[in-house]
């Protein structure tokens, strides 16, 4: 894996991280993704980053080999977060590999590096946070320096869910999808383009889509995840949903939704 602060990059393979005077024993409890206790051989992130300098609202990009890749504020992984919780890199050793990840589809561990968070209170760290098979740390300007067109518009007071719903789409939803072209996950479909996700689901099945994808329709290589109450919040959905209408309302120069005139597309 790779760690890297616009300036500089630096490589480090497995067998160096796990002789590096840096490791720790590093007990979760439970580790959400695999949904029990485990011990981890891991590098503190403050130590992995400390050449880094992060300024207040920098971010590290923490890019995946399956083409996950989550924005996450580098003060919580060097500074730690709310209730004391502190980020580390597992690090799979070869003789003593991790089990298959309890998740749909997957045929794989979390391995061979992994970001865990110890004492993560229920709901304190987003549950895309836990970033498994990464492949690199970039420090990296905020969400909101390099996506300007996520955000709100001017007018929207400052209380309104709708602020709630892009901070919290850039924390789950953008660590798999893109937001008309903005964002940089390959893992899921752009959401506001071609069509903007409430332009085509009630926002009701659009709530139930987000809890339980597989309830509105499944096949074997589904990747969405199913997000429990303690992942997202219902108001957190209703917040998200709150988002996608207003950005629908303000794409490009044609109004969404516009009708089709009468007669259009007929012989
Ligand atoms: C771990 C990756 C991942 C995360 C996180 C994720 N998605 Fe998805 N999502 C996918 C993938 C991949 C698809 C394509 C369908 C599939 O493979 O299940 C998808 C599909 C969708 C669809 C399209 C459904 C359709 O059939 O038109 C919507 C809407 C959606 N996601 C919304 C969201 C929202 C909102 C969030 C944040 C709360 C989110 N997703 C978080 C991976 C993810």
């Amino acid at each position: 894996m790779s760690v890297a602060d616009g300036k500089t990059e630096r490589s480090h393979g497995r067998s160096d991280l796990l002789a590096d005077p840096g490791l720790r024993e590093v007990t979760i409890t439970p580790d959400p993704i695999y949904g029990r206790t485990m011990t981890y051989r891991a590098i503190p992130a403050a130590y992995l980053l400390k050449e880094a300098r992060p300024g207040a609202d920098d971010h590290v990009q923490v890019r995946a080999t399956d083409g996950f890749s989550v924005s996450i504020p580098a003060r919580l992984l060097i500074q730690g977060g709310p209730g004391g919780a502190e980020a580390f890199l597992a690090v799979e050793p070869p003789e003593a590999p991790w089990p298959v990840l309890p998740v749909e589809n997957q045929t794989a561990s979390a391995g061979p590096f992994y970001l865990v968070w110890r004492n993560a209170g229920r709901g304190a760290i987003s549950s895309e946070y836990w970033a498994y098979r990464v492949a690199s740390l970039t420090l990296v300007d905020s969400p909101a320096r390099r996506w300007p067109g996520l955000a709100v518009a001017a007018k929207v007071p400052a209380n309104d869910p709708v602020r709630r719903g892009l901070e919290r789409f850039v924390e789950v939803c953008m660590a798999c999808h893109r937001f008309n072209g903005e964002g940089e996950s390959e893992l899921g479909p752009d959401l506001g383009r071609p069509m903007n996700p409430v332009q085509y689901f009630q926002p009701a099945a659009l709530h139930k889509y987000l809890r339980d994808p597989g309830a509105l329709r499944t096949w074997p290589e589904r990747k969405m995840p199913a997000f429990s109450k303690e992942d997202l919040s219902d108001a957190d959905i209703a917040a998200i949903i709150a988002w996608l209408s207003h950005k629908a309302g303000r794409q490009g120069s044609r109004p969404a939704g516009k009708p089709i005139p009468p007669g259009a597309g007929t012989r």
